[in-house]
């Protein structure tokens, strides 16, 4: 079901880059994120065009290596704290952020924190970034159980779903002794806190 975000021109150069830098696998994770947060948005009353921009430029750093993620992120001014250098993957969001504005003009500050939150998340979500984390967990092509638990929360709320995915993250992290970046323990918490009742929010 081609959204208003999938007949639109911008589309085109952004395509021919991730055709040269990323394996046909993940093309087609990131227009399944493309598609599935397109239909997010119309489901939550979210901007379709932002939607559908942040899931195609969500990605761009994903193949990027160790040492190049860790050079564009300091050519790019983003902070790395200690986790980040110790695995630079966790900077491909906040890169592909930062690439976004430079080689294809996204200057949209919402479309800008989506790309940057999908990983690792932050506290006080926008919806956009909500739906782009969650368009991350269960667009069609993931598989797991895990995957399995975000997708049945997204029925229920885009909030819940974000506090599935942190918390399934947080699980595997425990699961294989890997540390735990300060930001997912951020959108957890904030997830949770935002579904409780005004009363008893902490
Ligand atoms: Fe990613
Ligand atoms: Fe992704």
């Amino acid at each position: 079901m081609p959204g208003p975000a999938l007949k639109t021109t911008w589309r085109t150069p952004v395509l021919a880059w991730l055709e040269q830098h990323v394996p046909a696998r993940r093309l087609t994770h990131i227009l399944g994120v493309e598609a599935t947060a397109i239909e997010l948005a119309q489901r939550w009353g979210a901007d379709l065009d932002r939607a559908g921009r942040a899931g195609l430029l969500h990605d761009l750093a994903k193949y990027f290596g160790p040492e190049q993620l860790l050079s564009e992120a300091e050519r790019l001014g983003i902070p790395i704290d200690a986790i980040q250098r110790s695995t630079p993957h966790l900077l491909h969001a906040d890169v592909s952020a930062g690439l976004a504005r430079e080689l294809f003009g996204e200057t949209d500050p919402s479309v800008l924190a989506a790309i940057a939150n999908h990983t690792l998340g932050n506290s006080d979500l926008d919806i956009l970034s909500q739906i782009l984390y969650v368009a991350d967990w269960i667009e069609p092509t993931r598989r797991g159980e895990d995957v399995e638990i975000v997708r049945k929360a997204a029925m229920g709320s885009l909030r819940s779903a974000v506090l599935s995915g942190a918390e399934q993250t947080i699980l595997e992290l425990i699961h294989n002794r890997r540390l735990i970046h300060p930001r997912t323990l951020l959108t957890r918490n904030w997830a949770l806190c935002s579904l409780q009742e005004p009363s008893q929010r902490c």
